[in-house]
């Protein structure tokens, strides 16, 4: 019999997509024990928006937080997405800063590292790759997908090829937006599985409800691993079920590893939390729908979204059609991007500049010049040389690797911090998110000065 894993999503991807990453160590500590014996291949838990997350609103240690994850999880693999150079943001980092996040990671219990770049320029992706297989834990490497004229099948299978000769132990095929049909993902993983060894994961998310359906074609092509959330953390903006994916391929004679009883035990556990978050207003209805526009703009969700906002702000919103239009066109200028943060963001903001100063390219953002310079990494088709003229000279462009050009960074910031960083892994923090690491550290620093008045004022009674 034919087996598929799961990888579970709730503490992760699940709860970043639905309720913006604001759910507190406290509100899953108790199931950590189930989810570890329910029988998923791995549990993504970190990385991603959690980092910033667990030090912006949530007053946690995103470390701690590890460290408490894994002291409870010994069985199933952890797995965090990290974005290669970006580490967990936008910006390339250099090296030195790469390589001790990540074994800064693993040493804190991370198991499974899923890395990507949101151009697939894989030198951007290589050192950390590297640093994770020399820490002995698993690299998983991603091909974000998207559609365009550059990104054939052919193409795939040679990002597939090169992951593999890079060393790593896995391959993800990426669908952040759930734009990848069943009948793409089937052509997609056959082409893979024919020419690679290496397992396959499939990530989508439930958005345009396509999910479900492309993840059964994938496993009829052989995939291996699927990425789930469980039911009351799953639809919409997140996962598809595991639950309803556990049932269906179970039926169809494919064999999982997951346990009903404790499924049920997890989900029952999640359900007054999507309640609280229901009720505190963080869990909108609108994100658990079903949304097709994305399939008929071929824009993801998140912005189509963005877009009206802008657009809203400015009042408007009646040329929201001119700048759908004009993303194509904006797109195809700068190569075909595939359209995940922050190229959506990107082609976004200009495509509405264009339409908005009735010439095209009038003003550029910030961003695209950066990106016609070449700091974010090698476009994926053609970028218009035109527009890389009007903004820079030949000999300012970026010309090798972005993060080549950067200086080491770690022992000067901690020189810097001095007394208020504790450890290593307070000055990663700091590095990632400086200003929301400062106020963290001040807040602790408050926090335990209090504790220790308290326990004086306890032996006085
Ligand atoms: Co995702």
């Amino acid at each position: 019999m034919t087996k598929v894993k799961f990888t579970e999503t709730v503490l992760r991807d699940s709860q970043q997509s639905l309720i913006a990453t604001r759910m507190p160590f406290s509100d899953f500590e108790g199931i950590l024990e189930t989810l570890d014996n329910a029988g998923y291949h791995s549990l993504e838990c970190w990385g991603g928006a959690t980092f910033d997350s667990c030090l912006r609103f949530l007053d946690e240690d995103p470390w701690e937080r590890l460290r408490k994850i894994k002291a409870v999880c010994k069985k199933t693999p952890l797995q965090m997405l990290i974005r290669g150079q970006n580490i967990l943001g936008y910006k390339h980092y250099p090296d030195d800063v790469v390589r001790l996040f990540v074994r800064k990671a693993a040493e804190n219990g991370m198991d499974i590292f899923r890395i990507f770049d949101a151009l697939n320029d894989f030198r951007n992706i290589k050192v950390c790759i590297d640093e994770v297989k020399a820490c002995g834990k698993h690299a998983q490497g991603c091909i974000c997908y998207t559609t365009s004229p550059v990104h054939t099948i052919e193409k795939y299978i040679e990002m597939g090829k090169e992951l593999e000769e890079m060393g790593v132990d896995s391959i993800a095929i990426k669908d952040m937006a759930g734009i990848c049909g069943p009948q793409e993902a089937y052509d997609l993983v056959k082409a893979l599985k024919s020419s690679v060894s290496v397992p396959i994961q499939f990530h989508t998310h439930a958005t345009t409800g396509l999910g479900p359906l492309t993840y059964l074609k994938a496993v009829e092509a052989g995939v291996d691993i699927i990425d789930t959330a469980i039911a009351n953390m799953s639809g919409g903006t997140s996962q598809p079920c595991t639950e309803t994916m556990k049932y269906a391929l179970e039926q169809l004679g494919y064999e999982t590893d997951l346990d009903s009883k404790k499924l049920k035990e997890i989900n029952d556990f999640f359900g007054p939390v999507q309640k609280k978050f229901l009720e505190n207003g963080i869990l909108n209805p609108y994100v658990l729908g079903t949304k097709t526009d994305a399939l008929v703009y071929q824009v993801p969700g998140g912005m189509l979204s963005n877009l009206v906002k802008q657009l809203t702000d400015m009042n408007a919103l009646d040329k929201l059609d001119e700048a759908l239009n004009e993303v194509p066109n904006v797109r195809r200028d700068l190569g075909y991007p595939p359209l995940v943060t922050p190229m959506s963001q990107m082609v976004g903001v200009q495509a509405v500049q264009n339409v908005l100063m009735g010439e095209r390219y009038k003003t550029i953002t910030k961003e695209v010049k950066a990106y016609l310079r070449g700091e974010y990494g090698t476009a994926p088709g053609e970028v218009s040389q035109e527009l890389i003229d009007k903004c820079w000279k030949e000999d300012e462009l970026v010309k090798g690797r972005y993060a080549d050009t950067l200086e080491p960074l770690f022992e000067k910031t901690k020189k810097e911090l001095g007394k208020t960083a504790r450890c290593d892994e307070d000055v990663l923090s700091y590095i990632a998110f400086p200003q929301v690491a400062e106020k963290f550290f001040a807040a602790r620093e408050e926090k335990e000065s209090n504790t220790v008045n308290y326990t004086i004022e306890k032996k006085e009674d």
